[in-house]
């Protein structure tokens, strides 16, 4: 114990530097929370020590947003301060301000609750975002929450699907955010088995091979997507969280600026949402019909998909 001191004070004595206050709140590491170790910790009027206009002179893609809404949003970033703060999302992210960031137009969000359609509140989106740095970027680690995995290891995230899994799974799911399928089979709480040993767009890759064949490029066989590659969390209007317009899901195609919208016919037609990415390299059977969204490339247009393409399903080659 003395020893430990002693061989601190030393070190001091060399290297001044460790002496001076830690800096916590830092765009480079990505950490923007506030700790005890903050002079002002537990009070919540920040307008008392802080100048809005001084503030964030290295922060250049978020400081005009800041000065314009104020000390109503300081919490959202920089946490709670020890204090009951409420940590405001909406009051930047919405359809006024930040349109595109996220995208959040359409009924269904992933508000938490399959039988409920309500739009998203400050809740939610801490829920998956606890610590964004907002600089622009999207980093898997840290602008997602960390949740623990099932061996109660909390990242890094190696790929954005397994961040879902966190959550969807039958055995580790997260306290507070626990889902019953409606069987063992639902996709809700069987994705996690699915993902890894099922799925073509999972784990197991796909041999390119097959008489429909084709994918956009970048695109490629052998690849695992994104849940966020088909699912939109933030807005759309098709159930099942499908996104409804290529912005906001496709990370890869080329072409998703052009907003390409993808509607869903009857049950399960997705004809629309398959033909963004798989297009026939030699086109058969319905290879050369327009899906109504402008892009060909896929057979039964006008089918029920879910039939042969679903979660889970290893025969027919399944989804
Ligand atoms: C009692 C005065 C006081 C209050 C109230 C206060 N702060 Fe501070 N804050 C300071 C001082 C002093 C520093 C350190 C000097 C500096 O960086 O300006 C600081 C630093 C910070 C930093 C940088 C921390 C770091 O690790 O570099 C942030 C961010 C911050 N404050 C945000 C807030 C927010 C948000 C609130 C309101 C919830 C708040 N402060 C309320 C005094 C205060
Ligand atoms: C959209 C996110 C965001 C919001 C909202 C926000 N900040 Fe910051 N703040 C940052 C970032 C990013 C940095 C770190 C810049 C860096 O790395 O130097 C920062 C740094 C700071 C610092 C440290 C020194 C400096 O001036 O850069 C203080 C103090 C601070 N913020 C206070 C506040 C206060 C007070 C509010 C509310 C009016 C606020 N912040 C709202 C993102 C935000
Ligand atoms: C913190 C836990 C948690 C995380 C992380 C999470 N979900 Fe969910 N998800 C839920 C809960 C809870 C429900 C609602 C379950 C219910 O209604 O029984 C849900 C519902 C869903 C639904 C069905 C929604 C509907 O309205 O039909 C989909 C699809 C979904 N999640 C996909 C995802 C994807 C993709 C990700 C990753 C980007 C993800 N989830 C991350 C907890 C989570
Ligand atoms: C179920 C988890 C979940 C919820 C709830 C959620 N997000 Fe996200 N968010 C994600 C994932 C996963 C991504 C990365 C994929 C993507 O861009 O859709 C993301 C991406 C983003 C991005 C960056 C990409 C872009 O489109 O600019 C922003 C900004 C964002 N979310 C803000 C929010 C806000 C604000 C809320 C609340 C209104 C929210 N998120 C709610 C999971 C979630
Ligand atoms: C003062 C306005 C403001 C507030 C409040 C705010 N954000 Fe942001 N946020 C931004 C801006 C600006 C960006 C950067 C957008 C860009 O440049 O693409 C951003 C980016 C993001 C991103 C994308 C990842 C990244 O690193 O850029 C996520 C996720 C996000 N915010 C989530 C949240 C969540 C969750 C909250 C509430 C806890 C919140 N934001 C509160 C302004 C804000
Ligand atoms: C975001 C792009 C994207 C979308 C949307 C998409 N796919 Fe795929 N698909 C891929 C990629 C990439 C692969 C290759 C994955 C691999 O090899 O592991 C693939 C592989 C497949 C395979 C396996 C092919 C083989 O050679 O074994 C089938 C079957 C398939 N997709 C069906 C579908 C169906 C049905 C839909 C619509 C419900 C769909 N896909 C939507 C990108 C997509
Ligand atoms: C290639 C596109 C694609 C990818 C990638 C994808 N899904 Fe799906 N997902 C679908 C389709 C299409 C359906 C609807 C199929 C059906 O009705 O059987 C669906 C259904 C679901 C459902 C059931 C929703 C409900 O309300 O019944 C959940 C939950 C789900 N997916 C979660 C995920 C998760 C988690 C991931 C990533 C690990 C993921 N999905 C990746 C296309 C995809
Ligand atoms: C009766 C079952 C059945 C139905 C219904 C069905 N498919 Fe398929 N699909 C298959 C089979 C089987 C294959 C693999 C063919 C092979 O192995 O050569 C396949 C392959 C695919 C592929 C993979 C192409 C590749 O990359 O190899 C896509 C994309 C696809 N189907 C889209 C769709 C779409 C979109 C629908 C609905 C509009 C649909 N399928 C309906 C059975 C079906």
């Amino acid at each position: 114990m003395k020893r430990g001191i002693l061989l601190f004070s030393l070190l001091l004595l060399c290297f001044p530097a460790l002496a001076v206050k830690t800096v916590d709140v830092s765009l480079k590491r990505g950490q923007l929370l506030l700790t005890k170790r903050h002079e002002g910790w537990g009070k919540s009027r920040c307008q008392a020590c802080h100048v809005l206009n001084m503030i964030h002179q290295d922060a250049p893609r978020i400081r005009g947003i800041v000065r314009k809404k104020g000390f109503k949003t300081c919490g959202g970033c920089h946490g709670d301060n020890g204090t009951d703060t409420r940590r405001r999302c909406l009051i930047c992210h919405n359809d006024r301000d930040l349109p595109a960031a996220p995208w959040q137009t359409g009924i269904h969000t992933h508000d938490f609750d399959r039988l409920e359609d309500r739009p998203l509140t400050d809740g939610d989106c801490l829920a998956c975002h606890h610590a964004s740095d907002m600089d622009g970027e999207w980093e898997l680690d840290v602008d997602l929450t960390r949740f623990p995995d099932a061996a109660g290891f909390s990242g890094p995230y190696r790929h954005e699907s397994e961040f879902c899994l966190t959550c969807h799974n039958r055995t580790h799911q997260q306290p507070g955010f626990e889902m019953r399928g409606r069987d063992y089979r639902d996709p809700l709480i069987a994705i996690e088995d699915a993902w890894r040993h099922i799925d073509m767009h999972g784990r197991r890759a796909g041999s390119g091979r097959r008489t429909y064949a084709g994918l956009r490029e970048p695109y490629r066989y052998g690849s695992v997507l994104r849940c966020t590659d088909c699912h939109a969390m933030h807005g759309t209007d098709n159930p099942k969280l499908i996104l409804d317009d290529s912005r906001k899901s496709v990370f890869l195609l080329p072409f998703r600026d052009q907003g390409i919208g993808v509607e869903i016919f009857g049950i399960g037609d997705y004809s629309q949402l398959c033909v963004l990415c798989h297009q026939m390299t030699v086109p058969v059977e319905d290879g050369l019909i327009d899906t109504g969204n402008g892009l060909y490339g896929v057979h039964e247009v006008g089918a029920d998909c879910t039939l042969c393409h679903t979660h889970g399903r290893a025969a027919q080659v399944g989804l």
